[in-house]
């Protein structure tokens, strides 16, 4: 049992900078060998104790829907051809109905409006808020560690990570004052500031645990970066009642919004997976070599060698 029984899954984003694949495939959905990004988001939540999933979707993207719910057609088919094993992974794809719910934002108006979309489900207590694009390889699911020391801080809580001044103009950055073990006493969050204005190079991962009165701050908040009402505006504002913390997870991080953090994901597991980590490796080995083949043939044909 823990105290955070609701998480929030804020997925009626474009997914822009993976077009024009996300025009028919939500973001949300590119795999990670089998099984979407969302299903391993779910799996974090499930496994930190959530009992209630909250999906703010939109209207566009009914797979990200359709893959929570029972599909008799297949499930019959595998069935009656004794195909046990993949029945098996099908059926645990599927959420039972009461543990999920949908709630639809029409129009992208911001990470902040998405969970305040929401609100009907989260007035009394503290709720979670998970990114699926951004995965976490963690031996403790990242959310249970946040839960666990959430048990004893209060207030409202994000995962953070130190990214270097070069790379913190592309997160949300966490104002810190007092350093306890691996959790920052923080006084705000600045989204998307520039290296010079940063007050501190601890970004703002997607795992949050907000009281409700961040929901009253997102009534208030107005569009701020790339005008767009941003969850990271309210929480700041939300300071003046309740204590921030930042908490430095442990765990890899991989931003699946961006190609290349997709494919690092991609890589990670599959070198990982006792069912694809030797094929794996061999295939890596042998594009390793192809690729200083060509590089060596061009060097010469450039008269380099
Ligand atoms: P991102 O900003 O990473 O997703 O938001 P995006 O806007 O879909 O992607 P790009 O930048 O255009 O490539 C993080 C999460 O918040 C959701 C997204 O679906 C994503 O899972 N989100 C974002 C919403 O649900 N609503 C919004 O208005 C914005």
């Amino acid at each position: 049992m823990t105290h955070i029984k609701t998480a929030v899954f804020p997925v009626a984003g474009l997914g822009s900078r993976f077009l024009p694949i996300t025009k028919a495939v939500p973001k949300e959905m590119l795999p990670l060998i089998d099984r979407p990004l969302i299903s391993y988001a779910v799996e974090e939540a499930k496994s930190a104790g959530i009992e209630q999933l909250i999906f703010v979707s939109s209207p566009d993207k009914p797979m990200i829907e359709q893959y929570f719910q029972t599909n008799v057609k297949l499930e019959n088919h595998l069935f009656q051809n004794r195909k046990t094993s993949k029945l098996r992974q099908v059926q645990l794809a599927t959420l039972p109905d009461p543990f999920y719910k949908f709630v639809y934002q029409t129009s992208p108006r911001g990470l902040g409006h998405a969970v305040w979309t929401a609100r009907e489900y989260l007035r009394d207590e503290p709720f979670a808020v998970i990114l699926v694009d951004d995965f976490i390889h963690a031996k403790k699911p990242c959310l249970a560690q946040m839960i666990e020391r959430h048990a004893f801080t209060g207030g409202n809580m994000v995962a953070t990570m130190d990214v270097g001044p070069q790379e913190i103009s592309a997160y949300g950055c966490l104002d810190y004052t007092e350093i306890e073990g691996n959790c920052l006493k923080a006084s705000g969050m600045v989204e998307k500031p520039t290296p010079e204005t940063a007050p501190s190079t601890q970004a703002v991962i997607g795992r949050y645990i907000l009281q409700p009165s961040v929901l009253d701050e997102l009534a208030k908040t107005k569009p701020g970066a790339g005008g767009e009402i941003q969850l990271t505006d309210a929480i700041a504002a939300d300071c003046k009642n309740q204590q921030l913390w930042g908490l430095q997870f442990e765990g890899q991080r991989y931003d699946c919004g961006s190609k290349i953090g997709y494919l690092d994901a991609i890589m990670a597991l599959a070198l990982e997976r006792a069912d694809t980590a030797v094929a794996f490796r061999k295939v890596l080995q042998r594009q390793t070599q192809q690729n200083q083949n060509s590089r060596v043939r061009a060097a010469i044909a450039f008269g380099v060698y």
